[in-house]
């Protein structure tokens, strides 16, 4: 199933999608348990849901549009915040996606599916942990965002207590973490300065607890590192020009 999707176009985002189909590597976890998934955010996970979506929309509140979201996933973040576009590997998420409206195409972040400048704000949430080439996807984003576009990243840091829970169960061969690779905060920021980004604004959500969210949290400016939920936007590091020598 997984690749067999078409690919509608989405205007200008949908004019280049070469290669959408020849998708290959999709982690297991989002292939095989992609309701499961999913359906956590409905229950035990429903109230980390709208924490991390508060912070999510607090941070994106001004992000110039088009928005496309990097490994969409079910959509269910996207279809709440108005990511009208999205790709991921996996079919089976894809389909979800779709099912809440969202403009979903299975694809690669690390693949050439859109032109160059075709979204104002390219967002990854609770993705980064989970590429195989962090860089390479980090790289695209840059090349498909318009020179003042942005980029969301919401993550799951290592040294928060989600992280560390998660970090744990990795280690114990945890079905959805073993595939993940877990990044502290300053490697977050050294990936983004290598892909041409610097940090703007840094939130933090999701203080209870792991176990114990029970609450909708209001997010904290800045970093924290106890925080289990942080949402850091980015934008285009300025192009230097080089400078043209004057001729007497
Ligand atoms: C933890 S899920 C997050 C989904 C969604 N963003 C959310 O928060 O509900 C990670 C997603 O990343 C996708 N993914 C894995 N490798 C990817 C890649 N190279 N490019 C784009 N998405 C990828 C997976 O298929 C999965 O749907």
């Amino acid at each position: 199933m997984d690749g067999a999707l078409t690919t509608p176009a989405c205007g200008r985002a949908g004019k280049h999608l070469a290669g959408a189909s020849r998708t290959r590597g999709v982690l297991p976890p989002f292939k095989d348990l992609a309701s499961e998934y999913d359906r956590w955010f409905d229950g035990d996970g429903h109230s980390v849901f709208l924490t991390e979506l508060r912070a999510l929309a607090e941070v994106s509140a001004h992000a110039p549009k088009p928005w496309l979201e990097i490994g969409v996933g079910s959509g269910r973040f996207a279809h709440a915040l108005g990511i009208e576009a999205g790709v991921d590997p996996s079919a089976k998420m894809v389909e979800m996606a779709r099912t809440r409206g969202v403009n979903a195409f299975v694809g690669r972040g690390e693949q050439r599916l859109f032109d160059e400048e075709s979204f104002g704000t390219v967002f990854l949430i609770t993705t980064l942990c989970f590429l195989s080439s962090p860089r390479s996807v980090l790289k695209e984003a840059r090349r498909v965002l318009a020179p003042d576009g942005k980029i969301v990243l919401g993550l799951l840091l290592r040294e928060g207590p989600w992280g560390q829970l998660y970090e744990r169960k990795r280690e114990r061969g945890h079905r959805f973490y073993r595939y993940a690779s877990f990044y502290s905060f300053d490697e977050v920021s050294d990936l983004l300065a290598q892909a041409g980004f610097v940090m703007e604004r840094v939130v933090s959500a999701l203080f209870e607890p792991p176990g114990r969210s029970k609450h909708v949290e209001e997010p904290r400016e800045g970093y924290h590192s106890d925080a289990g939920f942080t949402v850091v936007l980015a934008g285009g590091q300025p192009v230097r020009r080089r400078r043209v020598r004057e001729v007497m």
